[in-house]
């Protein structure tokens, strides 16, 4: 088994000492930690309890000085793991090997919200509800949003190819990115393409960095795509006394013609987490409530709510949904996020738990949600499912509790297994939107074939030959 955590590494003395002297020629000693609390706090992010304490942690605040580090880095041989605000879920930010944590806190400025061309231009260090605000102010949307909005960045949502509950209908982070500056593991700095719209241009290496985990290169800007702000929605929370019901009323929701800006899923353990940890108890719920679904249409006049509605409240009814309540006040609807956006952290409060960030064809949700109960009853673990369901994206906590070490440690594992083979045969993948990272890179298997692991250690091998950027990611062990 790995272990979940690294000892404070000791680089080979000679390397420690040159970066001791050669360092602070590149960036102002201030900004280089080699202090034992600040190396521990940037060895963690929000995936389970894994800590692994890099050997420094350093603050670049220009592209010219992470090109600097990483051509130091290149010529030494010292792996590299870049971080945004350490909020992701499989483990992309841990410094696994030890080396250089380089945060990219400090590159946060909003370089231009383009108004004429529907662009933003950031740094990667710019926190996503902020970016989303200013481009609010211009009448504009920047439509990504995670869960952690409010404290995840830019670069960091890039890196995982981060998604959100209105990834249903506006996509995730790779359609909103036009074009990218990145450092490459040697220094040299690139552009991947170009800010238009369209691009036919030769291969796309913006999409290629998009969701690469900061394994071929680190982002220092990107172009991002904005829209029009729609500024009116409707928020309906939907009971079933069936959760598999709840699942199968998502797919036939689409098939009516309806299009929601956001489809999300709760079991009934998942709200009454979150009502826990907020100490927020409303919306009281039924007796029987077994799930519940979160829907939202969108528009640009109040009126373009309606015709949307009447189409989802026939199917909810065929599918044998409760009452639904219609959030009627900004107040109302804010509260119903707030309660969705903090369930993950609500299952972390409540237990040691692992996460599975599985996705599936949506008509295959119903099937998916029934494996992971049948797994649980057969392994003895208790799971808590939400998520995106209008992307057929089910995340999969699985808590705990009491289970002894030899299960936690051994057992979860083989069903876990048996779980993400279950998901392929569904013609789904690992991972939807959190990445593979750290502690999903072990079932690539089952996800990609030789030939695409091949194709992709190809590409790892020209970009970054001596593999210093975030080693130990992505790439089963064996
Ligand atoms: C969410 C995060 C965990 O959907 O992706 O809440
Ligand atoms: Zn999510």
């Amino acid at each position: 088994m790995e272990p979940a955590s690294n000892e404070l590494t000791t680089p080979t003395q000679d390397i420690h000492e040159a970066a001791q002297r050669d360092l602070p020629t590149m960036l102002s000693p201030e900004r280089i930690h080699w202090g034992e609390d600040i190396r521990r706090a940037n060895g963690s992010d929000e995936t389970e309890d894994l800590v692994f304490v890099p050997d420094v942690v350093v603050e670049p605040e220009s592209t010219s000085e992470v090109s600097s580090l990483l051509a130091w880095a290149h010529q030494h041989g010292v792996p590299v793991t870049a971080a945004g605000a350490r909020t992701g879920l499989s483990g992309g930010a841990l410094p696994v090997q030890g080396g250089i944590a380089l945060s990219l806190r400090r590159m946060n400025r909003i370089v231009a919200i383009d108004t004429v061309n529907h662009q933003a231009v950031v740094e990667p260090g710019v926190i996503t509800e902020e970016l989303s605000n200013a481009a609010a102010e211009h009448g504009l949307m920047y439509a990504v949003d995670p869960a952690s909005r409010g404290t995840c960045t830019i670069g960091g949502n890039i890196a995982e190819n981060s998604g959100g509950p209105r990834a249903v209908k506006y996509g995730v982070t790779k359609d909103w990115v036009l074009n990218l500056e990145v450092v490459l593991a040697d220094g040299t700095v690139m552009e991947t393409g170009a800010n238009t719209l369209k691009n036919s241009t030769g291969y796309n290496l913006t999409q290629l960095m998009v969701g690469s985990e900061g394994t071929l290169g680190i982002v220092t800007r990107a172009t991002l795509k904005l829209l029009p702000l729609p500024r009116h929605q409707a928020l309906m929370l939907v009971p079933f006394i069936s959760a598999e019901s709840a699942c199968a009323a998502v797919a036939a929701i689409f098939q009516a013609g309806a299009m929601p800006s956001a489809l999300e899923f709760m079991e009934r353990d998942a709200i009454e987490l979150a009502q826990h940890f907020t100490g927020v108890h409303e919306p009281v719920l039924g007796p029987d409530d077994a799930a519940h679904l979160l829907i939202e249409v969108d528009g640009f006049a109040p009126e373009d709510l309606m015709p949307q509605c009447e189409r989802i409240l026939p199917v909810l009814e065929e599918h044998g949904a409760g009452e639904v309540l219609f959030a009627e006040s900004a107040a109302e609807k804010d509260a119903l996020w707030f309660l969705r956006r903090r369930v993950g952290e609500a299952v972390k409060a409540a237990s040691t738990y692992k996460e599975e960030d599985t996705v599936v064809p949506r008509g295959e949700l119903p099937a998916l949600l029934r494996k992971v109960k049948a797994l649980g009853c057969e392994h003895g673990f208790r799971s808590v499912c939400y998520g995106h369901a209008g992307d057929g994206n089910l995340h999969v906590n699985i808590l705990r509790d009491d289970l002894d070490d030899a299960t936690w440690n051994h057992t979860l594992s083989v069903a876990i297994r048996e779980l993400f083979g279950e998901v392929v045969g569904l013609g789904g993948t690992l991972s939807g939107e959190h990445g593979i990272g750290y502690v999903q890179k072990n079932y690539m298997d089952l996800a990609c074939s030789p030939a695409q692991l091949a194709v992709m250690r190809g590409i790892k091998n020209v970009l970054d030959p001596k593999g210093i950027l975030n080693p130990g990611k992505v790439f089963p062990d064996r």
